[in-house]
């Protein structure tokens, strides 16, 4: 069983926590918000405890399920706390004023910027962007298991990651080096757009990319 740490109360935080405890992993909420983060653990229920932002890093797998720039402050915030940790970048940071664009410069991705703020002795990966939170919760699209892109630098860390994906029943897929979260989030892009188009009324935040058979 893996102590997992969550930094946020949102969407995202509660359904990676609905997941990661249907893997049996124990969960630690970090929130800015006490009262948000507490009725959050109170609904996740047995294995998952609170605490305030800033609060010490109990997990050794911890989640940024906040938006990219306060993922950034967020590592920057912990510093060597974050030493031999795996920390995760969910993010998407689509300028959703027009989502047309990336709010991240050409060349690089969120998660590389998030690892050059990290300490060096962060394992920074990037998973979970391509998964929206309702689905996410659920576990499934479609019917079938949701795909969980995991790329990162470090293999032990990436196999960490892949262990509680797949105890909490999805499907982890190796998706390479830290720099395919360039891949991962310029296809989150395309995605997003998608879902706003009315041309696409249907879609409506419940998709998921999924890799068929
Ligand atoms: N929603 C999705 O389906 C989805 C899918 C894939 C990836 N993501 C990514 O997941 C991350 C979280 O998204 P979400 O949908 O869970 O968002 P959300 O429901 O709005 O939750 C965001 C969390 O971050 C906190 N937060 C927001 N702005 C902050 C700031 N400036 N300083 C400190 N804390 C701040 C919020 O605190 P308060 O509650 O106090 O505001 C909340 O706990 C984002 O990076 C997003 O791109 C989302």
């Amino acid at each position: 069983m893996e102590q997992i740490t969550i930094i946020g109360s949102g969407s995202m935080a509660r359904a990676l926590a609905v997941r990661m405890l249907a893997g049996r992993h124990s969960v630690q909420i970090l929130g800015r918000n006490g009262e948000k983060t507490r009725e959050l653990v109170e609904s996740l229920g047995a294995g998952a405890q609170g605490g305030g932002e800033g609060a010490a890093i109990e997990g050794g797998i911890v989640f940024l399920a906040v938006p990219y720039e306060e993922g950034k402050n967020t590592v920057i915030f912990y510093g060597e706390a974050l030493a031999g940790r795996v920390v995760v970048d969910i993010s998407n940071a689509v300028d959703l004023a027009t989502f047309d664009q990336l709010r991240i410069p050409a060349g690089t991705s969120a998660a590389e910027e998030i690892a050059k703020h990290a300490s060096k002795d962060a394992l920074v990966v990037k998973a979970f962007n391509t998964c929206f939170a309702g689905p996410l919760a659920a576990g499934q699209v479609a019917g079938v298991p949701l795909d969980v892109f995991i790329a990162g630098d470090s293999q032990d860390a990436k196999t960490k990651v892949s262990a509680v994906v797949a105890a909490s029943g999805l499907r982890p897929i190796d998706a390479g080096p830290l720099r395919r979260a360039r891949d991962l989030e310029a296809m989150m892009l395309l995605v997003m757009g998608l879902q706003v188009n009315p041309n696409h009324n249907n879609f409506n935040w419940d998709t998921s990319l999924k890799l068929l058979p």
